[in-house]
């Protein structure tokens, strides 16, 4: 054999060496066999000093051309291997695009929110601030600062959940009045206070021991029960519509003189009688009165100079009139079916 046939005898080794490799280990082995600075071919190659001049050129060429096929060759059997791993590879990541996916419901506002918003909206328009309030009151909040003091007969409707220090979870928002007066700085006022309200109360469709209202408080010189009843009226027609009336009852709360029920011309039939407000033409919305000149006093406010007036919303009751919802348990379920009609 010939040096030249040897580097060609060489090739066809390696080549045939290489079609039988099939893993990338198997690759690493053949190169360090083969291509390697300590392989066959450069081995091979290291022979010119032992043969002939006239024989070197020819040998030389040999020996370069099955270096360069056997790289050639090294170098397309690295990519298939590269390539039929990755295709293992993602054969097992594979995503099934047929399986159902992971559905996001959308959540809904319950009334009882929607209706604060909309609440909240209209007396913004009007220049009201919005206090925050709490949840958890002192008996001197709650009813002594509205002119409710211990054992009087009041208490009795709205009894409620006392902690063992005496405190309570507060009966009505109206303690945001004394709040305001006493902690918010002196000067006219013109608030709202939204809120939970506990009271001890059986649990039936038109009774929950939890529920909503809104406290609304003006406190300036010259306010008188014009202003009152000009604000309402105001507040019901962007609330129940532009042909809204409202008309005021005589009632009787403890922190308000002279006291009223406000109702408000049925936004159902417009007045002219029907269930929603049960035949009358009028549905009652809320209580409401002038600030009582005592809670003035007792909040620091000078009854001779001021004058206000206060106002409490039922939230769910209002909710329930303008959604037709017939059961205030229906506010606390967070039943998505319930919530989805709004
Ligand atoms: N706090 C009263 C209630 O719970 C409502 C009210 C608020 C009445 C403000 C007059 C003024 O029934």
């Amino acid at each position: 054999m010939t040096m030249a046939e040897m580097a060609k005898a060489l090739k066809d080794k390696a080549l045939a060496a290489l079609n039988g490799v099939a893993d990338a280990f198997s690759l690493d082995g053949f190169f360090s066999s083969y291509l390697a600075k300590k392989g066959e071919i450069n081995a091979l190659m290291s022979k010119m000093r032992e043969i002939p001049n006239e024989e070197k050129a020819e040998f030389g060429a040999a020996v370069n051309e099955a270096r360069n096929e056997v790289s050639k060759a090294f170098e397309e059997k690295k990519r298939a291997l590269e390539e039929a791993a990755l295709a293992e590879k993602l054969k097992h990541e594979a995503i099934d695009i047929t399986l159902p996916g992971v559905s996001y419901t959308q959540g809904r506002t319950n009334p009882f929110h929607a209706i604060i918003d909309e609440v909240t909206d209209i007396f913004l328009s009007m220049g009201f601030e919005v206090c925050e309030g709490r949840e958890i009151e002192t008996d001197r909040f709650n009813f002594e600062l509205l002119n409710v003091p211990q054992d009087h007969p009041s208490r009795d409707m709205q009894d409620t959940f006392y902690f063992p220090d005496g405190r309570l979870l507060r009966t009505q928002t109206s303690g945001e009045q004394a709040h305001r007066m006493i902690e918010g700085g002196k000067g006219p006022i013109r608030m709202i206070s939204p809120g939970k309200v506990y009271r001890h109360d059986d649990d039936d469709a038109t009774h929950s021991h939890q529920f909503g209202q809104i406290e609304g408080l003006v406190v300036d010189k010259n306010i008188s029960i014009a202003n009152l009843k000009a604000t309402l009226e105001l507040f019901a027609k962007k609330m129940f519509g532009e042909k809204r009336e409202i008309r005021m009852r005589s009632s009787y709360f403890p922190f308000t003189e002279p006291s009223v029920e406000v109702d408000v011309s049925c936004f159902k039939c417009g007045g002219s009688g029907c269930s929603t407000c049960k035949g009358t033409g009028w549905i009652e919305i809320l209580g409401a009165g002038m600030v009582n000149p005592h809670v003035l006093e007792m909040c620091g406010y000078d009854p001779e100079v001021y004058s206000g007036f206060a106002f409490g919303i039922g939230i769910e009751r209002v909710a329930m009139l303008r959604y037709g919802i017939d059961d205030i348990r229906r506010f606390y379920q967070n039943d998505v079916r319930f919530l989805k009609d709004f």
